[in-house]
């Protein structure tokens, strides 16, 4: 971190052997929950400290996490889902969690559980993260061994246990609807919302859906307390974030910043500045379905609100930097590409408007755009924004607006 405050997220990351359950415990592995069993916490206490704690979801979207638990249905049977599905390009925050201190995601994930009641969790990991599976199996295994995972925990009436399901790569499964139908066994088809997965879930029953990063966050908080979360971050966007910096820079990786850091420390600090001394163009932040910035934004904070005003989004935190050589209109066609070929195809506004839209864009890639494209890429993105049924065919106009709100001189300059 910039400041030199320690690391929540990333704090033994990198410092523990992540096979080791000893070693987890030396750095305090399980003892939020054993604090929460030995000062008789209960659930509804439990959520009312992460509700205070002002900790919003790291998936995408930002939703307050506290909130989502206290939303949730009662029942005898509740899941949680923790969704390592990964799959935003330039994205890779969650497998360092995953591989690094796999201990803390078990323990978020039973924090969770005894919040909204549920005694089966599962992770649902991309398969191509076969270190991560690994690495987490044999955590659920140490942690089962001893008493961590199962009957009774801490010898409580609350009984947990975890399941690790694998994802087979598709971009649409990190959605949280599709996920649930992937691990029951089918197709992975986004489902109509509502009801949310809180109210009718995994195999009908209520279920939280939270991503790795915002569980990871979960212990030190019970730990440390909600105010010691507020410490990091802002007001409405608490606590840190981990973001993937890629491009032109001089160091890419991970970086756990606050949030809050303007793109300009997240570049020239974490980063090491732009590569080969080269002018800053731009950067695509927040993923695929994330907006391109230009020099203007540099200044900006880097968090769900501030992003939103710019009309762009933190998404899971990916920064790709473009230096002054880099074409926004290769960029983009990359990304329509993208999009055509993840469109899981169950809905007709996202799997001929992903199409439409690349047609449209190779054209002008290749020097042949014809008057009126541009304006027919975003009336075609608007109707998919408007009747797409789930967000991956509703985002992709942020990219394309974006990219022609700060850039479109480039596009216009391939159009006869
Ligand atoms: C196309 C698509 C892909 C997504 N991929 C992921 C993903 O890989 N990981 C993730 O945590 N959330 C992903 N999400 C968001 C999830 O649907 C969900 O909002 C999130 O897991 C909730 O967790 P949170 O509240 O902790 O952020 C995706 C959403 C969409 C529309």
């Amino acid at each position: 971190m910039s400041n030199n405050k320690p690391l929540i997220v990333l704090a033994n990351s990198g410092l523990i052997d992540p096979n080791s359950l000893e070693q987890a415990i030396g750095v305090g592995a399980y003892s939020a929950m054993a604090k929460i069993v030995e000062e008789a916490i209960a659930p509804s206490d439990v959520i009312g400290i992460v509700k205070a704690s002002g900790l919003r979801g790291r998936g995408g979207a930002g939703f307050p996490t506290g909130l989502k638990w206290s939303f949730t249905a009662k029942d005898e049977q509740v899941y949680i889902i923790c969704n390592a599905d990964e799959g935003e390009p330039g994205t890779f925050k969650d497998r360092l969690i995953l591989e690094g201190d796999p201990h803390r995601l078990i323990e978020g994930m039973m924090i969770a559980g005894y919040a909204v009641n549920a005694t089966k969790g599962y992770v649902y990991v991309r398969g191509e993260y076969t270190l991560s599976i690994e690495r987490m199996q044999t955590a659920i295994n140490a942690a089962r061994e001893v008493g961590l995972l199962g009957e009774n925990i801490f010898e409580s009436d609350f009984s947990f246990d975890i399941e690790i399901k694998k994802g087979a790569g598709a971009y649409v499964c990190g959605e949280e609807t599709s996920l649930i139908e992937s691990i029951e066994g089918k197709r992975g088809y986004p489902r109509l919302k509502p009801p949310y997965p809180g109210a009718v879930g995994l195999w009908s029953k209520p279920t939280v859906v939270n991503n790795v990063e915002t569980l990871a966050n979960v212990p030190p908080i019970i730990v440390n307390g909600p105010e010691w979360f507020r410490s990091y971050g802002t007001e409405k966007c608490p606590g840190t974030k981990v973001f993937t910096i890629l491009g032109h820079v001089e160091k890419p990786g991970l970086v756990e910043a606050e949030m809050g850091t303007s793109l300009q420390t997240i570049i020239d600090v974490h980063g090491g500045g732009v590569k080969d001394g080269k002018a800053f163009k731009g950067a695509l932040v927040g993923g695929s379905a994330g907006a391109f910035v230009c020099p203007d934004c540099l200044d900006k904070p880097m968090d769900f609100d501030g992003l939103q005003e710019l009309s762009a989004v933190l998404g899971s935190g990916a920064v790709l930097v473009f230096n002054e050589d880099a074409s926004i209109v290769e960029m983009l066609d990359g990304i329509l590409a993208f999009f055509k070929h993840e469109s899981c195809g169950q809905c007709a506004p996202c799997r001929g408007g992903t199409q439409a839209l690349k047609t449209i864009m190779e054209r002008i890639r290749d020097g042949h755009g014809v008057a009126g494209d541009l304006d027919k890429m975003v009336e075609v993105a608007t109707s998919m924004q408007a009747t797409s049924l789930c967000p991956l065919g509703q985002s992709v106009i942020l990219p394309i607006t974006s990219a022609l709100q700060h850039f479109r001189p480039e596009f216009e300059a391939l159009i006869s």
